[in-house]
């Protein structure tokens, strides 16, 4: 009996039916929904991004009103309920000790599924199509084994994202495009008992004292988990999924995020050493920028690298990664990214690659770049060349030291060179719609010169942008640096407002 009630624990959706008592994280009840959203951070967003993200909320929202209409969904769900309700009480002692094999039995399991499902069916109403059949197994083979429902989002490679806003709602990002996926879980208990199985072989919890973590999936993906009462419309899940293959310069091509003019430029660049901020929105491929930049970087530099979760892959031999650490739950131990900036100073790096700055660490990430460890790479969130510049002020003033903003800006001007600005615009691509050199200051306010942009022309009619890359023609002021470094581009390079 007790090893029936570990395999119903692992079913999830029998609750419903059960009404047990389980020792699932308990969830806050309806009333929390009261309290105000908290609000966005107002730089990170613009109008434009909210209006955008408002219209493809409501484009989904029609989607999900015809979903629910699909009474074959709903048979699936009962269904399901229905076998794994078999498989609980019927179940033979030999097939409870195929089950505890777990995944290395997992085609012996389906097998077993798939003959309480045909049992199922030969009792009930329903008839199932072979497709169907098929694809009831495997759910149910992925709640026992799997991370249930979003077993097959996380195996389906052409989803690069997954966004779970409570239980019935699942938001995929395929092909650059959001879209509200035709997956869900029965309930909030069934999704904490996936989040659980998320986060146990990690080592790591949620519960109500501590509600939020970020931790990584074994195939690398990123994992953001944030529950009630700090989530207001159920545990949330976000996943970054991580591609089995890095992107490469030659894909960003590819997919028109940059031309081969300024592929060329920037390869110049990093092998110059310049120091380059990568600046965009959320997702719009700020760090498989910076990893395609550092593959540019030579072979005999000795790389450190800084990250809250580690994302980036060098190809590099000589290269040390560092990864933050959050505090433990007596909110003691935390290494912050600033700590480990300021211990990266003294490993002998040829080059520091930060994930990204958000706080702080940006004074000592400008203090490195500025006092001899050039070629350093980083990113931050902002919408324009100019955004990124302020943004950084803040942080370095994050710092708690009382810097006059003069003192800063010229800090922070002497120590990038190059900005490139991402975005991630309307028909789902990414584009590199700047790249803008940091010339200096001239008063109070620090200069910058576009080198390239994107220019758009129109939208399709599939909405898809048009458009084109151009290099504004100007020689950017430091070609001294290229030379120093015995870096040469063709003279022709910088030719007066050229379409590339
Ligand atoms: N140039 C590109 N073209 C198409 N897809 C891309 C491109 N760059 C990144 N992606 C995809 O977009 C997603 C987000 O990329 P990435 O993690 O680099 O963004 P980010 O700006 O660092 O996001 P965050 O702000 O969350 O850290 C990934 O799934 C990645 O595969
Ligand atoms: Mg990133």
């Amino acid at each position: 009996m007790a090893r029936s009630l570990s395999l119903l624990e692992r079913l999830g959706g029998k609750t419903q039916q059960d009404k047990q008592p389980t020792e699932r994280p308990r969830l806050p009840k309806p009333e929390a929904k009261k309290t105000p959203t908290p609000q966005q951070p107002a730089e990170t967003y613009t109008e434009k991004q909210i209006q955008q993200e408002r219209e493809a909320h409501v484009e989904a929202s029609a989607f999900a009103g015809r979903r629910a209409l699909t009474s074959r969904n709903d048979v699936m769900q009962e269904l399901k309920l229905a076998v794994h309700r078999r498989i609980v009480d019927e179940m033979t002692p030999e097939e409870q000790q195929v089950l505890v094999r777990g995944e290395d039995a997992r085609d012996q399991i389906k097998n077993i599924i798939s003959v309480y499902s045909n049992r199922e069916m030969a009792e009930s109403a329903y008839t199932l199509s072979r497709g169907e059949r098929l694809q009831l197994v495997d759910d149910i083979s992925n709640e026992l084994l799997g991370l249930g429902p979003l077993e097959p989002l996380l195996q389906n490679d052409s989803i690069t994202e997954i966004m779970v806003n409570g239980p019935k709602q699942i938001f995929i990002e395929q092909k650059g495009k959001l879209k509200l996926s035709d997956v869900h879980f029965y309930d909030n208990a069934h999704l904490m008992n996936i989040i659980e199985r998320i986060l146990t072989p990690l080592g790591r919890r949620v519960d109500e004292s501590s509600p939020l973590v970020d931790a990584r999936l074994a195939d690398g993906s990123r994992v953001n988990i944030i529950i009630p009462p700090l989530s207001l419309v159920g545990p949330a899940i976000t996943i970054r999924k991580f591609s089995k293959k890095p992107l490469s310069i030659k894909d960003l091509i590819g997919f028109g995020t940059l031309n081969e003019d300024m592929a060329t430029f920037l390869e110049a660049c990093v092998k110059a050493r310049l120091n380059i901020l990568v600046s965009g929105g959320t997702g719009s491929g700020k760090t498989t920028t910076l990893n395609v930049l550092s593959s540019f970087i030579p072979h005999t530099d000795r790389i450190v690298t800084i990250e809250d979760a580690a994302e980036l892959r060098l190809q590099q031999i000589h290269v040390v990664t560092l990864e933050s650490r959050p505090a433990n739950l007596e909110g003691q131990g935390a290494i912050t990214i600033r700590d480990l900036v300021k211990n990266a100073l003294r490993m002998r790096p040829d080059r520091i690659i930060v994930g990204e700055v958000r706080a702080g660490e940006a004074l000592d990430m400008l203090q490195a770049m500025n006092t001899g460890h050039d070629g350093s790479l980083t990113t931050a969130h902002a919408n324009t060349p100019r955004d990124v510049l302020s943004r950084l002020e803040t942080m370095v003033l994050m710092a708690g030291m009382e810097l006059p903003v003069r003192a800063v800006r010229t800090q922070v001007s002497s120590a990038i060179d190059l900005i490139l600005q991402q975005s991630r615009i309307r028909d789902g691509t990414r584009k590199i719609t700047h790249i803008t050199e940091v010339q200096g200051m001239e008063g109070d306010t620090i200069v910058t010169q576009d080198l390239f942009r994107y220019v758009q022309e129109r939208i399709d009619e599939k909405g898809k942008s048009v458009g084109h890359y151009e290099s504004m023609g100007l020689m950017p002021n430091f070609m001294d640096k290229f030379q120093m470094n015995g870096i040469e581009l063709p003279p022709s390079f910088f030719t007066s407002g050229r379409k590339r």
